[in-house]
């Protein structure tokens, strides 16, 4: 498709977010011969950099961490010049001035208003004041083709987020707002969209009657890192449930939109949120584990434990592990449990859906039924990339003896060197396409969600919280959760 000559701002541009994802996003796109005949990237910092020198520290970045690092030097050599670096402070009205000259100079330059692109990846706290800056000084004011886009974490709790959505709404128009969670980018995340509607076989099998139980696992390798200043006042449940595992949830458990078209499939999921079975506050224990990483080893490393990471309270009750249990009370789901589970330090990082079967066969075939195992599709979203069908086949011989069989789609055949989660959202941004970014509607209900477990675990005292050695899968009392209804986490490492 055609995309208008954008001008494209990062807020936040010498920071992490900019430097590991999102300029080789875009340069990934502009070797893709995706991004717009005419643009300009427009980085925002408070520090001073020289103009080469940026576009030198952005080079740099480039080799360390685009999927792509063996690009031509023609490429970025042409790339580059479409990079400015402009030192800003974001509290300071003349720095809008500035950017609202700068951009109005690439319009001059391109003949015509073109289309505006902000991307703030800046600390929660600064959101309200460079969302009035850009209005103030009109930045933003084309409806139809000016976009902020805002990265998470969007709010704290459920009314933090709903001021955030009823301050935005104040500022921008509800269209102009892309509210951005990468997982929704993900390659094998979209597929199963496409998987569920883009056959007939799974559909019909797609409930209650058929489906036993769902697990959906986001398990991490990495610890907190540099990150413990944010963290340790997230945890788990904020980081990680609130948006990417509900997300994904979304997906697995959505109804079919009449149309594949943004506003019906954000319905859907806003109403698969809302038919999401609330937690009362004294159930809390029943429904959920929440855990830390003590000391441990990882791949033959020693790690340490995470109160004693840099910018973490060495007291610190947040948790780096969480592992639930949901409902979900519509006609679709009544009954099934959707087990979910996420932590940091884990053995492997390893991120998977798993729906398992119920054994609905009527026959008494074979005469070892004790043998069957109930079927399995696991759709493995990261680091592998597959989906997998288990099934009983018969052991090849003389008697009538059954053994487990496998099918499976690798993704990786056809995508090994895929678009990134941040190329596939950028693009869709850039042209205008909401359906993978999040409404304020699901938003609300997603923090709706886990608002009566944060309120137990800040401020209750039901539930304890456990600790799990760095490089192990997690507590024990995670295995114990599912225990109690005869299941285990199912997961194929
Ligand atoms: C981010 C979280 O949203 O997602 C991080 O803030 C987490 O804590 C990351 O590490 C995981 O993303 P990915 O793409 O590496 O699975």
């Amino acid at each position: 498709t055609h995309i208008r000559p954008t001008s494209i701002v990062v807020f936040g541009g010498t920071g992490d977010l900019a430097k590991r994802k999102l300029f080789p996003a875009f340069f990934n796109l502009y070797i893709d011969g995706r991004m717009p005949e005419q643009f300009q990237i427009i980085a925002l910092g408070r520090q001073v950099f020289d103009q080469e020198a940026f576009r030198d520290y952005v080079h740099e970045n480039m080799l360390a961490f685009s999927r792509n690092p063996n690009f031509l030097k023609e490429q970025w050599d042409e790339f580059r010049k479409h990079i400015t670096f402009f030192n800003a402070h974001i509290d300071d009205d003349q720095s809008y001035q500035d950017l609202h000259q700068l951009i109005s100079q690439n319009d001059d330059r391109w003949g015509e208003r073109g289309n505006r692109l902000f991307y703030l990846s800046i600390a929660p706290s600064f959101i309200e004041q460079v969302s009035n800056g850009l209005k103030t000084f009109a930045l933003a004011d084309n409806v139809a083709g000016d976009r902020i886009i805002f990265e998470k974490p969007f709010g704290y709790d459920k009314s933090s987020a709903i001021r955030l959505n009823e301050m935005l709404a104040k500022t921008f128009h509800e269209e102009q707002i892309y509210r951005i969670d990468h997982y929704l980018g993900k390659e094998t995340v979209q597929n199963i969209l496409a998987f569920r509607f883009g056959n007939s076989i799974f559909e019909p099998l797609w409930n209650n009657r058929h489906i036993d139980s769902v697990q959906i696992t986001v398990a991490e390798q990495v610890g907190v890192e540099n990150r413990g200043g944010y963290y340790d006042h997230s945890g788990a449940l904020r980081d990680m449930i609130q948006n990417h595992l509900l997300q994904i949830l979304c997906m697995v458990g959505m109804e079919a939109p009449n149309e594949f078209e943004s506003e019906q499939i954000r319905d859907k999921k806003a109403d698969l949120l809302k038919s999401v079975r609330r937690i009362k506050r004294e159930d809390i224990n029943h429904y959920t584990v929440r855990a830390q990483y003590a000391a441990g080893e990882i791949n033959g490393q020693p790690k340490k434990a995470y109160r004693d990471e840099p910018g973490v309270d060495p007291q610190s009750r947040t948790e780096t592990f969480v592992a639930m249990k949901f409902y979900i009370d519509n006609e679709r789901w009544l009954g099934v449990p959707f087990y979910m589970r996420t932590g940091k330090s884990l053995q492997q990082k390893h991120s998977a859906v798993v729906i398992n079967f119920k054994d609905s066969t009527k026959t008494k075939f074979p005469a070892n039924r004790s043998s069957i195992e109930n079927n399995q599709l696991t759709i493995n979203i990261q680091p592998e990339m597959d989906i997998r069908l288990s099934f009983m086949s018969k052991q090849p011989g003389l008697d009538m003896e059954m053994t487990p069989a496998e099918m499976v789609f690798d993704y990786f055949q056809c995508a090994s060197n895929g678009p990134e989660a941040y190329e596939t959202l950028l693009l869709d941004a850039l042209d205008g396409d909401s359906t993978l970014f999040m409404r304020s509607d699901q938003v609300e209900e997603a923090w709706d969600i886990i608002e009566s477990i944060q309120e137990e675990w800040e401020h209750g005292d039901l539930s304890p919280i456990y600790t799990y050695p760095a490089g192990s899968w997690g507590p024990e009392e995670a295995e114990e959760l599912l225990k109690r209804q005869g299941h285990r986490w199912l997961s194929s490492f």
